[in-house]
């Protein structure tokens, strides 16, 4: 019965509903449904079915009121299909088994194996520890010479948000050159992130769509993780729902010649290093059902940080992003990593969700105010 899907509808009075049910169906074949019935339920077979079509015949049945035991069976069987949500469409009908089928990319495995043939090298060696000196530490200095210090393949998720500059703005007054600047920097650190990540480790970095003069940076660093070999595993749109009314910059005002785009989400890009899968075991999985289900959805409405002025910091995401990203992505006792870590957000949720933790910030004012947050939890 493997091309069928199969549902459960109790009834008292199968012999009473056979004959209602011959009816209701007459117009769709045994390979399209069929039913049959046990002392207290019917079985229904489902493979396609004109849900139209259905309602219709049903609607011509229980015109006559007089049993309202079998009006209100017939709804309820009904119902009972109209709750499988999951179904493709083929013609008019709604197709309940196989539908995914032509989704699947043919040959994916080799596929996944030549996109990845940059970090390949690297993916055999043994997973390592991270060293003691730095498990559960914020440190203050610059990622780069930080993490040149970690042996390869030692973290297990990555989350961050680079800064949007390195104070490179005022040291030229050319913009290209001032971005080209930006980017180098911003992926010698990134180099080394892809380095320390494990096998399967993810790689997750928010960014917001457009800085002011027109850099669309979500694609360049987009790019920059497809040319070193990572694996794309998805993009979350973060809605901030922060359309700020005072904002007066339209472009060219009432004129198609320029205007101005305004952004109410940033972007939260997902790499994976050698393997879409990571490995873990289900009794370190804390991700409920209700998350799930709601966190797979790849747009997540979640309001900016609001205590930014409290933790004297100008760019911090909000502690429910983490909070996201490290149940849906990471097992309890991963070690997270945040090399941009200001005010902390990734380190504080990763030891509430009792991952192990590493972050890293230049600022000493902000390695301060993430220990500083870090008491008492
Ligand atoms: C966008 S903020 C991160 C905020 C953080 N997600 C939070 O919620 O608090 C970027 C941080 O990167 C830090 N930073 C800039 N260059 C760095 C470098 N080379 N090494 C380490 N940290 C750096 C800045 O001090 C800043 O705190």
């Amino acid at each position: 019965m493997e091309n069928y899907k199969i549902l459960n509808i109790k009834t008292l009075r199968p012999e009473v509903i056979k004959p209602v049910l011959e009816s209701l169906l007459s117009e769709h074949s045994e390979k399209d449904l069929f039913c049959k019935y046990t002392d207290n339920e019917v079985i229904l077979y489902l493979h396609s079915v004109d849900y139209r079509k259905l309602t219709n015949n049903a609607e011509k049945i229980t015109k006559d009121k007089s049993d309202l035991k079998k009006v209100e069976f017939i709804n309820h069987f009904l119902e009972k299909i109209d709750s499988v949500r999951s179904f493709g469409i083929k013609g008019k009908k709604r197709l309940y088994v196989g539908y995914a089928d032509e989704r699947k990319v043919k040959n994916r495995k080799e596929k996944t194996t030549r996109r990845k043939k940059n970090v390949s090298e690297k993916i055999g060696i043994p997973e390592n520890n991270i060293p003691t000196k730095y498990q559960n530490e914020i440190i203050c200095g610059n990622s780069l010479s930080v993490m040149k210090d970690f042996p390869d393949n030692c973290i297990d998720l990555i989350l961050t948000s680079p800064p949007y500059n390195f104070g490179l703005e005022y040291s030229s007054n050319d913009d290209a050159n001032k971005w080209d600047n930006y980017f180098n920097n911003l992926f010698k650190i990134f180099d080394e992130g892809i380095r320390v990540l494990k096998h399967g480790g993810r790689f997750i970095v928010n960014i917001q769509p457009l800085f002011s003069d027109y850099v669309p940076s979500h694609h360049k660093i987009s790019n920059y993780f497809l040319n070193r070999g990572m694996l794309w595993k998805g993009e979350i749109l973060w809605e901030k729902n922060n359309y700020n009314c005072k904002y007066t910059a339209w472009g060219s005002w009432k004129s198609p010649s320029s205007p101005y785009l305004k952004y109410t989400w940033e972007f939260i890009e997902v790499f994976a290093k050698g393997s879409l899968k990571k490995k873990g075991t289900m009794e370190n999985a804390d991700i409920t059902d209700e998350e799930f289900k709601k966190w797979v959805v790849a747009k997540w409405v979640m309001s900016p940080e609001r205590r930014m002025k409290e933790f004297d910091h100008p760019a911090m995401f909000p502690e429910e992003l983490a909070n996201r990203v490290i149940k849906l992505f990471s097992f309890k006792h991963d070690v997270i990593l945040d090399p941009f870590n200001g005010a902390g957000t990734t380190t504080l949720v990763a030891k509430k969700l009792e991952r192990k933790y590493v972050g890293i910030d230049i600022s000493k004012n902000y390695c301060h105010k993430a220990q500083n947050r870090m008491k008492g939890i």
